[in-house]
């Protein structure tokens, strides 16, 4: 637990102690809506707000409330209507950056601890190659992990891949038609041989009768556990997920075997599922299928839209699927909550489960279940980003194409990396940069891929952000001296304070990541604390400082600003070298 009490916080509570000492009793308790400024170094908007809701005049009531905020030590002016603009005294802000300098938290409270939370994410397809898709998947749910983790929440990752299906009954009977295709041990290449052996056996599927009748077949074997089919598979599945992980180690992704929950090991569970709901008289047979309704779905038309449990055919369908990943998530993971992080065109789909899974009295009212959904990836045409000849991007390659340019920017200007260091800076760049360009833009809408963007090291990139961190690294480095005293009685210049008011932000940062799920801005606070930094370090020499107070304390504020940069890209992922 941190001891920390932000600026912030201890401005909130004094805003709200003045209110409750000005306003009538049942008033007191409102949300005082205390930001940071640029006219002070806070605005407490409360008073106004308040004021008209008790129908006192706001002025008279923002006047009073500052009285009793300068006798707090507050210097406070009203403004406006009744805006509270509030200054904080210098040695506020020193003591705060010397509560934090000795806190391995940065202040960062634990507020999530005690909570579950279950997260589902990245989830490629067996035999299939990965792609942008699972890219955002994987690099926003890996995100959320993290910062939910550091908030203390007990969070269990769930790898739902697509290891299940008709498909490959299609695929094994092609693999055994054709004895001398080869896949497996290929390490990086076998998805790709898979790819290209999965699409044959479409091509042969649709054209060939014969082929098709086989292929059903043998997904009636599979089905029924025949032992030579079952072993295929197994192949495929565990020769998919050694490649997988290759990618998320490649990419810094948590997620490793234990994670896997493939579709697969729900299908015991999915008559069971389906004969339940039928029972319950959730679900009912619709033109030979069984499906689920979910009040004001409606297609164009207003029509209500089907969730399929079970198809025509008697397959399952992927309504059944996540129902059934409900059910385990809430029984026996006991989840307090449940992440989807699946793509935005999933939406109606996750309406519609969870929708079920609450008639069916599987998700209780205490269990939050939320589709987190995010937006396309797009090519610089504007479309879904597609390679040339309109294949879809390995993700392999999106590494390559990143870690080349960011080898390229590096050798354009002078460095003095031996080879080796310079293939580690490159792969911890060059990741940065598709991580960071995926999480700073908003989850939910699509962004364009554009590599030299990516890698820029000016503006809102995660290079300029490595690059941030170790420039004050090199700054520490340099100094040498232990950081730690501070002297708390020293005037604060504007850039100092303005450095420590933003580094103070963490917390209330973190906090709201976790409250709307968008590492973004996070991204948009390391920013904030990267140009802050800069401003401070123009304006304020650290090592040719006037005294050995000033050096200090300026010293902890680089030491400050070098850990929450580390911590904030390690939250998302990203690694802050001290060299690059
Ligand atoms: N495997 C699917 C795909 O590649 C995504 C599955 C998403 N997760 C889930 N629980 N439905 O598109």
């Amino acid at each position: 637990m941190t001891d920390v009490v932000a600026i912030f916080a201890q401005v909130e509570a004094a805003v709200s102690a003045a209110l409750a000492q000005v306003l009538p009793a049942e008033l007191a308790g409102t949300d005082p809506v205390v930001r940071r400024s640029d006219r002070a170094d806070f605005q407490a908007n409360g008073a106004l707000a308040v004021a008209k809701k008790a129908g006192v005049p706001a002025h008279a009531v923002a006047t009073d409330v500052a009285q009793e905020l300068w006798s707090s030590g507050f210097k406070t002016l009203c403004s406006g209507p009744g805006f509270l603009n509030i200054t904080v005294p210098d040695g506020v802000v020193w003591s705060a950056v010397a509560a934090r300098l000795t806190d391995a938290r940065l202040g960062v409270a634990a507020r999530r601890a005690g909570e579950r939370v279950v997260i589902d994410y990245s989830a490629p397809n067996v035999a299939k190659e990965m792609h942008v898709g699972h890219l955002r998947s994987s690099v926003i749910g890996d995100a959320l992990v993290r910062v939910l983790s550091h908030l203390g929440a007990d969070v269990v990752r769930q790898n739902h891949i697509g290891d299940w299906g008709t498909q490959f009954g299609m695929l094994i009977q092609y693999l055994d038609e054709h004895p001398d295709a080869s896949w497996k041990g290929q390490g990086a290449e076998t998805m790709s041989a898979l790819d290209v052996l999965y699409k044959a056996a479409r091509v042969e599927f649709e054209a060939n009768p014969a082929f098709a009748d086989r292929s059903r077949s043998r997904v009636v074997a599979l089905q029924s556990g025949d032992e030579a089919t079952v072993a295929v598979w197994r192949d495929l599945v565990a020769e998919s997920e050694r490649a997988f992980e290759a990618i998320y180690a490649r990419l810094g992704i948590l997620l490793d075997d234990g994670d896997f929950d493939g579709e697969s090991r729900y299908n015991d569970a999915l008559p069971g599922i389906v004969e339940e709901l039928v029972a319950k008289g959730v679900a009912t047979e619709s033109d030979g299928a069984v499906v689920t309704f979910t009040e004001g779905v409606l297609n164009p038309d207003g029509d209500p839209v089907p969730l399929i449990v079970r198809k025509k055919d008697g397959g399952f369908g992927y309504g059944a699927t996540d129902l059934a990943t409900i059910r385990l998530r809430v029984e026996e993971y006991k989840a307090d909550r449940i992440l989807y992080v699946v793509d935005a065109r999933q939406a109606l789909h996750f309406k519609m489960v969870f929708d079920t899974a609450r008639q069916a009295g599987w998700l209780p009212e205490s269990v939050h279940a939320q589709h987190v959904p995010f937006g396309t990836v797009l090519g610089k045409d504007g479309r879904p980003f597609k390679t040339r000849s309109g294949k879809t991007v390995r993700l392999a390659d999106l590494l390559d194409d990143a870690e080349n340019a960011v080898r390229a920017v590096l050798e354009a200007r002078e460095h003095d990396f031996t080879p080796d260091e310079l293939s580690v800076v490159v792969h911890v760049a060059g990741t940065a940069a598709i991580k960071y360009a995926d999480l700073s833009n908003t989850r939910t809408k699509d962004y364009v891929f554009d590599v030299d963007q990516m890698v820029a090291t000016t503006g809102n990139t995660g290079v300029y952000l490595q690059y941030a961190h170790a420039r004050v690294a090199s700054i520490l480095r340099k100094a040498g001296d232990a950081v730690g005293h501070l002297d708390a009685t020293l005037p604060a210049h504007a850039a100092e304070k303005d450095l420590a008011l933003t580094l103070d932000a963490f917390d209330a940062t973190l906090r709201d990541v976790a409250e709307t799920l968008e590492p973004h801005r996070l991204c948009g606070y390391l920013y904030d604390v990267a140009t802050a930094f800069t401003r401070f370090y123009e304006a304020c020499p650290v090592l040719k400082a006037d005294s050995p107070a000033e050096r200090a304390n300026r010293l902890a504020l680089c030491d400050l600003t070098r850990r929450t940069l580390a911590t904030g890209l390690d939250l998302l992922g990203i690694a802050a070298p001290e060299r690059l």
